[in-house]
């Protein structure tokens, strides 16, 4: 049996916070994709030379057991992510690893920008995670201020601005809602009630996915 959850949305709309909170409560292996992409995108940038040829080599090259490294967490690599994220041959070199991973016995959840519609699309729950770029420019800053990052307050909303756009605006596999996807908006809510909303949303199909799953 292999309950899948997928979890989508833009930058800094608390989806990682969710997915990560649903792996514990249902005690299921979690993938932050994300993660792989700023792996790519710190290694090319620092790599020099043509960016977009470096982001290849070293998504070929990725091994992905072990890209987990809170340094990749920060504003420039979240930039220089969404960047190699917008290159086919990244996101295709990238592809069997989050597959396996999302097909494996058991169940997983995997959170990021295609999972519902590329990468798992026939999860049994998917959730798009969002809210509104202020609001998530405001927890974007709080969240760097805490790491140590000086940066206003402005220069993080024209980023959350800047990824949205190119997250959503790129030819291959864009940001977007999956049509069977629950819209989850925390805009007005704090972690905790966001968390809670998205056990409804998963209880509610896994209820779904156990009925047909039985007999
Ligand atoms: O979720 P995040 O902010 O850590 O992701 C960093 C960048 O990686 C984001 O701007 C877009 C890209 N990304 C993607 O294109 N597809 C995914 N499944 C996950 C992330």
């Amino acid at each position: 049996m292999n309950f899948v959850i997928a979890v989508d949305g833009p930058a800094a709309s608390g989806k990682g916070t969710v997915a990560g909170r649903l792996a514990l409560a249902y005690d299921l292996p979690y993938l932050d994709t994300g993660m792989l992409y700023r792996a790519v995108g710190a290694l090319a940038g620092s790599t020099g030379g043509d960016f977009r040829t470096a982001a290849i080599t070293w998504a070929s090259a990725l091994n992905p057991e072990s890209v987990y490294d809170p340094q990749l967490r920060g504003g420039r690599v979240g930039d220089l992510a969404s960047r190699a994220a917008a290159i086919p041959e990244v996101r295709g070199a990238l592809l069997d690893f989050q597959r396996s991973f999302a097909t494996q016995a058991g169940g997983a959840v995997l959170d990021g920008r295609d999972i519902g519609t590329v990468i798992a699309p026939s999860a049994p729950a998917k959730l798009f995670v969002t809210a509104a770029p202020e609001i998530r420019a405001e927890r974007r800053w709080k969240q760097l201020a805490g790491h140590g990052e000086t940066v206003s307050f402005e220069e993080v909303l024209a980023d959350i601005r800047l990824r949205d756009a190119r997250d959503s605006g790129r030819a291959s596999a864009p940001l977007v809602q999956a049509a069977d996807a629950v819209l989850l908006d925390t805009s007005e809510m704090d972690i905790s009630q966001s968390v809670e909303a998205a056990r409804r949303i998963v209880e509610a199909a896994r209820g779904r996915w156990e009925t047909s799953h039985s007999g």
